[in-house]
């Protein structure tokens, strides 16, 4: 499954992985800037803040009551497409998947 990651300054970053990795995994052992995973992807730390394009919302599952937690402490601004990277899994519904990602983490 693939998955675009963009930077701040727009600079695209496309990675590849298998059905189940979290798109903050896929970051960090793809060296993408910006995803920073600092609790290991148990929806503690938000420093896998993302924003997800619109398109693919509605393919994503709802936010945890832990994910929804943590995303009001979010370093950049939270927005209604604003998503924990560690949370949201590829899958064949979410190949192609593109998000943005913050201007600060931490
Ligand atoms: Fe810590 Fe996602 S890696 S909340």
């Amino acid at each position: 499954n693939s998955i675009t990651f963009i930077q701040p300054s727009g600079t695209p970053a496309t990675v590849s992985v298998e059905p189940g990795t979290s798109l903050m995994r896929a970051a960090v052992t793809n060296g993408v800037d910006g995803i920073v995973g600092e609790c290991g992807g148990q929806a503690m730390c938000a420093t896998c803040h993302v924003y997800v394009r619109p398109e693919f919302a509605a393919a994503l599952p709802e936010p945890s009551d832990d994910e929804e937690e943590m995303l009001d402490c979010t370093t950049a601004e939270r927005t209604e497409l604003s998503r924990l990277g560690c949370q949201i899994k590829a899958c064949a519904e979410l190949d192609g998947i593109v998000v943005d990602v913050p201007a600060e983490q931490v």
